[in-house]
């Protein structure tokens, strides 16, 4: 029974969060008449004695106490005596370890957001510096159009953004104090909840008791909005893969993000990009995992609930890493310009821009231009030649009414100057769209 029961090895996570919510609520005991005044104080200073204790690794917990709040209750009871052993009065662990869950998660989510603005920081950085960088755009991997790798890195910006607009909007629903909810009814006592809330920053207390004791939706937004940073981590770090391999050879990234091999001794192998991939496994798995745990509970609380802890630990903790280690590789990556323009322009790159002209200066549908197009790609294939190095007369040969100003728009920086729409790869608003968010994130 110990063995499946036990939680200590890893609720131990909670002990600063319990001691926190332990403390609002002897002082609510003690200011509402409940407990008296004496014991409030007596319960306040032996659990800040508990949590100097625990900082400095000298209390000792115990596997048969069960999990964190019977160890800190116990360890209260030997140091102060009979007083610790009112602190219990109108609270379960039900509404405590939900307190302390959220105000765990409440926290998590904080220092997500301050590593997600970092790593946005750091991709704005790079990005202002590749405003007019070209390389190739690909769609389904293959040479699509020419973008900036500016362009490129503020796309994951804006994902960054919304990723951090979900943890925003997950926080501000979490928010919300279940202590005072007790085992699931509420209490007799004369409890003040607003009085505990406000003092564990909370905007109010939670309104349905049973509501506070069962509800896992807080972890469950909290799983789901890193499952979708990591997805995009994942996809950055997918590209780095790419982009780093030597047919692609875009960018290098010094030893400090990269791993030897043990024995080809050229390599350098991506490996923090490859993990960072890789964690989104566990991350995703922790959401499926506790979804599940919760599907078939009946009201209020039930013991499997237990099981919503070590998901988001281990969740915060393989996201943690990874933002760490993209923002790393991010600031650290050397980005070979000269490569990428040469990349940009091969594989017909400009076609649309040439279909863009037909249409633009012959006033041809784009239908019939962008046939016409083909058929001269067709001829450069042959020729094994790119579109700004055929002759006008080849060109001619198969539209007679293109003229030399055509070369003006074959050309890779012609083209994403040209991309001037909302939203575009030119590098003017590629430049704009950083400064911009270097001066928010500021
Ligand atoms: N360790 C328990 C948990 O994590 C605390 C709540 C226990 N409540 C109970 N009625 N046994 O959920």
């Amino acid at each position: 029974m110990q063995a499946i029961n036990v939680s200590i090895g890893f609720d131990a996570k909670l002990w600063a969060q319990d001691i926190l919510a332990s403390k609002a609520h002897a002082a609510m005991l003690g200011a509402q008449g409940i407990i008296a005044t004496a014991d409030a104080a007596a319960i306040e200073a032996g659990l800040t004695a508990i949590g100097d204790e625990i900082a400095a690794g000298t209390f000792s917990f115990s596997d048969a106490l069960e999990d964190i709040h019977t160890n800190i209750e116990a360890g209260l009871t030997a140091r102060i005596g009979d007083a610790a052993r009112r602190l219990h009065t109108a609270r379960s662990r039900n509404d405590q370890v939900a307190t302390d869950f959220r105000l765990y998660v409440r926290g998590a989510i904080d220092d997500v957001l301050a590593q997600i603005h970092d790593l946005m920081r750091a991709l704005a950085g790079r990005a202002a510096e590749h405003a007019a960088s070209v390389m190739p755009g690909f769609t389904h991997l293959q040479t699509a159009q020419p973008v900036t790798f500016g362009h490129h890195l503020l796309a994951y910006v804006e994902m960054l953004a919304r990723d951090a607009g979900r943890l925003r909007d997950a926080r501000a629903r979490l928010n919300e104090c279940p202590l005072g909810a007790a085992a699931l009814a509420g209490t007799s006592f004369p409890i003040d909840r607003y009085m505990t809330a406000q003092a564990l920053a909370f905007d109010r207390p939670t309104a349905n008791s049973l509501d506070s004791v069962s509800d896992r939706d807080f972890a469950l937004e909290y799983l789901a909005a890193l499952s979708i940073l990591a997805m995009h981590l994942s996809r950055l770090s997918e590209e780095i893969v790419i982009w780093c391999s030597a047919p692609y050879r875009l960018i290098s990234l010094s030893d400090a993000f990269t791993t030897g091999s043990s024995i080809m001794p050229q390599k350098r192998n991506p490996d923090a990009a490859e993990l960072t991939r890789a964690k989104t496994g566990r991350i995703f798995g922790g959401l499926i995992g506790l979804l599940t745990v919760m599907k078939g509970l009946p009201m209020a609380y039930a013991k499997d609930m237990q099981e919503d802890k070590e998901p988001v630990f281990d969740a915060t903790d393989a996201i943690t890493l990874c933002l760490a280690a993209t923002s790393g590789m991010v600031r650290d990556m050397t980005v070979d310009t000269a490569r990428m323009a040469a990349l940009a322009g091969a594989g017909f790159s400009t076609a649309t821009d040439l279909a863009d002209w037909l249409v633009r200066v012959l006033g041809l549908p784009f239908r019939d231009a962008h046939h016409i197009t083909g058929r001269i790609v067709a001829m450069a294939e042959q020729k094994q030649m790119d579109l700004p190095d055929l002759k006008l007369q080849d060109m001619q040969f198969i539209e007679p009414r293109i003229t030399q100003d055509v070369f003006a728009v074959l050309s890779v920086a012609a083209s994403v100057a040209s991309r001037t729409s909302h939203g575009g790869t030119a590098p003017a608003l590629v430049a704009a769209q950083a400064a911009k968010w270097l001066e928010a994130l500021a």
